[in-house]
């Protein structure tokens, strides 16, 4: 029988997992392993699930359930106990523990891209899933960061406050965690006053699809540099590997 690895959430017909994992098993000729996908209606059917298909040895966690399924789990690794998330689990030894792979997958990626540069501040877009493994990265790399979100809080500051009372020159690093420009409402991008980048800042957008969003697009206008969300991706997905096989 066949390992099986997963994915649970709800509306996963346009998954990039199942796709990635697909492709790596052939390129890789891993002949004894599948990657499935599993709709939960409601978070409370996992336990089910698992009954079902006691082959299953890893499952990826998707929207909305990375933190309703922390209950179910037995253990956290140290990635999902900072992030307050879970997008990974491990079945070993009639255990599941949770692990959180956006946190090394973007950590990873924005080590390597600025290559050992000393940044001292960053303005982090949006205040969702994504932009709390965003936040524990740069807090572990000594990064100071600033919240940005449609409406000020205690933890934010709203994009009109930004315009009015911060320098962009003083955040080289702008990361940008909301789905603004996602395909296929490519023609948005966050709210920012772009005039004002300049070739000393890099621009990094989680969003993967498409490959240039509008964010990066105007950034680049300016001399910023410019990512995209793909790289991540690969690396979340590749970690998840790594932790289901170790
Ligand atoms: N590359 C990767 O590996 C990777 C991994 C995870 C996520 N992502 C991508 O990151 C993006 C965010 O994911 P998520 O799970 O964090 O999503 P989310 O929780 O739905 O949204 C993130 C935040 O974006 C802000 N936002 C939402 N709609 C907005 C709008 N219309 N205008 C301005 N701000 C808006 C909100 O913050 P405020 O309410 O504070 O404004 C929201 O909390 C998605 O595009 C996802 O595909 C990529």
């Amino acid at each position: 029988m066949k390992d099986l690895y997963g994915l649970i959430g709800y509306r996963l017909s346009h998954s990039f997992s199942r796709k990635y994992f697909s492709d790596k098993f052939q390129r890789e000729h891993i002949s004894n392993a599948e990657y499935g996908l599993f709709e939960l209606e409601d978070i409370q059917e996992l336990p089910e699930l698992l009954e079902e298909q006691p082959e299953i040895r890893g499952l990826n966690v998707t929207i909305p359930y990375k933190q309703q399924v922390m209950r179910y789990l037995d253990e956290l690794d140290g990635s999902a106990k900072k992030v307050g998330a879970v997008n990974t689990i491990k079945f070993l030894k009639g255990k599941r523990i949770g692990y959180n792979t956006d946190y090394y997958g973007f950590k990873e990626s924005l080590e390597k891209w600025v290559e050992g540069a000393k940044i001292e501040k960053a303005l982090i877009l949006g205040t969702g899933g994504a932009s709390r493994a965003v936040k524990c990265a740069l807090y572990d790399m000594g990064i100071e960061y600033i919240m940005v979100s449609r409406e000020a809080s205690e933890h934010a500051v709203s994009y009109a406050e930004l315009k009015e009372k911060y320098d962009l020159q003083d955040y080289p690093l702008i990361i940008n965690t909301t789905p603004l420009g996602m395909s296929p409402h490519t023609e948005v991008c966050p709210d920012l006053s772009y005039e004002k980048l300049s070739a000393s800042h890099l621009c990094y957008d989680l969003v993967y699809n498409p490959e240039e969003t509008l964010f990066m697009k105007k950034a680049a206008e300016q001399g910023a540099a410019v990512k995209n969300g793909m790289e991540m991706l690969h690396l979340q997905a590749e970690k998840s590997w790594e932790i289901w096989n170790q």
